[in-house]
């Protein structure tokens, strides 16, 4: 463990304490209390501007995948640098709009888009529907129509290549639910034709995520070019490429591709394509932007192991558990007296499935101590759940030196909200 790996620029140890930027972790846990989701802004804006920058060369569209991250504070500092939204439901198009994002950078994704959620994105004028399959453009139609208004459209094409990665987040693999078949795209296309509400403007693919080499990259974009290129001939006018997310961090020692590769790579797989390239970036900005801060409640040893029981757990980050992902965990206020052991970060959850770490190499921890489990910001507290009722965590966004609760923990009341006990079992 080095006390700053590449991965964090932000987090950083001074005077022996783990800071984000300039306010050190303890102070938050004192002030806001564990466990806690903690953003560094100058994170997101780095990661950003430097995608932004990668991209500067061709006219695209940043379009922030919202279901990584989705709180307000998160999507206003995208906003705020002029970023777009990829959204999967209606319900994160109202955190867009309540977050000052502009709708009409918003591109809309999703196998299951309901006829109201699709009214409402079309009241709100977004700029483009991600259909997946003919029954949604049939209904996307109807609803058009109902509107009066026209649709704009791009077809999710699923080109069938293996991204390489965890297959609960591969998604463009023939077998998986997501896209239209590559072999069915160009009767897709002749069939969306036909219907008098919709604009057909645009191709769409994503294939996965945490995808760390850029090959299947290159061999999806090849596919979305040569199929563009055949549209072209048949005489439609794509304007936008949405070349989807998936674009994966270091977690621990993944050696992913840096964002101007990335660039260069989906730039030159859709030569000679001269319209706007849509990207929707999730893990890429956030991950490593976040930390979950949690404290050490008990030390236990068995026969076989020794847990440090933390106050953070499943419910809190459900990655390890769901995906059996690594995420690094840091002491905030390291001591370096002692030699350190091999333990299992767990949680107070009552589930063998319930751990943050396991057999993992840390520095000797005693119970109030406060651990960081890094790389926590995509997919981290939008997956949290209520399990065992435990209220989620309270997030904060640091600045500088400052910082801003900008998610109250939830209360015990906010738990039970729209529970009700009916009259006859009085
Ligand atoms: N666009 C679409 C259509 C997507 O389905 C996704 C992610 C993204 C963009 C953003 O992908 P990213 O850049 O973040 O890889 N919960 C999992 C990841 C699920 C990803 C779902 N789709 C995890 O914790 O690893």
């Amino acid at each position: 463990m080095t006390a700053t790996q590449t991965q964090w620029p932000f987090f950083t140890y001074r005077g022996n304490e783990l800071h984000v930027e300039g306010v050190p972790l303890r102070q938050v846990a004192e002030t806001v209390g564990t466990p806690a989701y903690v953003y560094s802004r100058a994170a997101l804006e780095e990661r950003f501007d430097s995608l932004a920058t990668a991209f500067a060369q061709v006219p695209h569209l940043i379009c922030y995948s919202v279901k990584a991250n989705s709180n307000l504070a998160v999507l206003r500092t995208f906003a705020r640098r002029g970023g777009g939204f990829d959204i999967v439901s209606a319900g994160e198009l109202y955190r867009v709009q309540q977050a000052g994002g502009d709708p009409a950078k918003v591109v809309y994704s999703g196998v299951g888009k309901s006829p109201e959620e699709v009214r409402t994105a079309l009241r709100a004028g977004i700029l483009l529907f991600n259909v997946e399959s003919l029954a949604e453009l049939e209904m996307l139609d109807q609803v058009a129509a109902q509107e009066g208004r026209i649709a704009p459209v791009a077809l999710r094409i699923n080109p069938d290549v293996d991204p390489q990665t965890h297959p609960y987040i591969a998604t463009g693999l023939r077998k998986s639910k997501f896209g239209v078949p590559m072999a069915d795209a160009v009767d897709a296309y002749r069939h969306a034709r036909g219907f008098r509400h919709l604009r057909i403007i645009g191709l769409d693919c994503h294939i996965g995520s945490q995808l760390t080499s850029l090959a299947p990259f290159r061999d999806a974009l090849h596919r979305v070019r040569d199929l563009w290129q055949r549209l072209v001939r048949e005489g439609f006018h794509i304007e936008v490429i949405d070349v989807g997310g998936g674009l994966g961090i270091r977690y621990r020692d993944e050696n992913p591709p840096s964002f101007a590769e990335y660039a260069q790579t989906v730039i030159d797989a859709l030569q000679p394509f001269s319209g706007t390239i849509v990207l929707e970036p999730g893990r890429s900005l956030v991950g490593n932007a976040g930390v979950l801060l949690t404290r050490v409640q008990y030390l236990k040893q068995t026969g076989e192991k020794t847990f440090v029981i933390v106050d953070a757990a499943m419910n809190d980050l459900i990655r390890p558990s769901l995906y059996g992902s690594y995420q690094e965990i840091l002491p905030v206020q390291p001591s370096n007296h002692q030699e350190s052991a091999i333990v299992d970060v767990v949680g107070p959850v009552c589930e063998s499935g319930d751990f943050l770490a396991r057999d993992r190499e840390l520095p000797p921890v005693r119970p109030g101590d406060l651990l960081a489990v890094m790389s926590a910001g995509a997919y981290g507290f939008v997956m949290a759940s209520n399990y065992n009722t435990r209220p989620r965590a309270a997030e904060v966004l640091v600045d500088g030196n400052v910082f801003s609760l900008v998610r109250l923990r939830e209360t015990y009341p906010d738990l039970l909200r729209g529970e009700t006990i009916p009259t006859w079992l009085d």
